[in-house]
């Protein structure tokens, strides 16, 4: 099993975190003054690039507006798949401005934008699994927003409900290790209600399962590209497992982003051709 795992390049589109502060409170890991260390963050963020970069992908920059001091976190403005975009519709009225700036990135860059009728934040709680979308609610985006993204796409949506605080969006509890045809996820059972672990029991029986302190440590906000993943550096116990399986993990510290909630997979959108 071990250096069988291929990966895929893929396209990732991010925002420099030149605007990046915690100035509001929309999530428990938020506290307005928390100062952020805004030299150390950016530090952070260049490593990811670099990182992204050395494995063979593409990364795309929009430009950071600024009063927008969340647009850093690029997943939640959209799902592509096919080259079809999935606009965003912000929960929180401090973040309803990003979806315009990215909209204005992707039109450039050649794709339409739809706009979501429901509050819908992206690959935050849109997560493409194989033949399924992944749909996460109970914090941000709203059972209709799964609807429309089925309708959009025409790919099943299963719905999962999030019942952790902390884990108030799908790719904070999450992620996706293999997305060819037989994909496999990761995840913290915790972080979701009674049935929707039933769900991904039944869907994923050799999911990776990772524990409180793994989730805390953000370690379920990671990012693969079928054989490295870039995972926090403190999610030892989830870096070991994957490594087990035949994984490469590439320890990313992002621990300035987790002021305001965020880690790799937040400050990442992905674009699908
Ligand atoms: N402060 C941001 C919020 O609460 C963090 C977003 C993190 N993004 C994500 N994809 N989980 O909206």
């Amino acid at each position: 099993m071990p250096d069988s795992r291929v990966p895929r390049p893929r396209r990732f589109l991010v925002c420099e975190p030149r605007h990046f502060a915690v100035q509001y409170a929309i999530n428990p890991w938020m506290h307005p003054d928390t100062p952020v260390d805004v030299d150390l963050a950016r530090g952070q963020w260049e490593a990811l690039i670099r990182a992204y970069r050395a494995h063979g992908h593409t990364v795309d920059s929009v430009e950071p507006v600024a009063g927008l001091p969340d647009m850093v976190f690029a997943a939640n403005s959209a799902l592509v798949l096919a080259g079809r975009v999935f606009g965003s519709l912000f929960h929180a009225p401090q973040r309803r401005p990003e979806s315009t700036a990215y909209e204005t990135w992707f039109k450039a860059a050649g794709f339409d934008v739809y706009r979501p009728e429901s509050v819908c934040e992206g690959e935050g709680d849109l997560v493409p699994a194989g033949r399924y979308v992944l749909a996460g609610t109970g914090f941000r985006t709203t059972p209709e927003a799964h609807r429309e993204v089925q309708e959009f796409f025409g790919v099943p949506v299963i719905s999962l409900r999030l019942v952790d605080p902390r884990f108030y969006h799908l790719d904070t509890g999450l992620f996706v290790l293999d997305d060819g045809h037989e994909a496999n996820i990761a995840y913290y059972p915790e972080a979701f209600s009674p049935g929707s672990r039933e769900v991904l029991a039944r869907l994923f029986p050799d999911a990776v399962l990772a524990t409180r302190e793994d989730a805390m440590a953000f370690g379920l906000n990671s990012v693969s590209d079928g054989r490295h993943v870039f995972i926090a550096p403190a999610a030892t116990a989830l870096a070991d497992q994957l490594a087990r399986r035949g994984y490469v993990p590439v320890p990313v510290d992002l621990s300035e982003f987790q002021k305001a909630g965020g880690g790799i997979k937040c400050c990442t959108q992905e674009v699908r051709s």
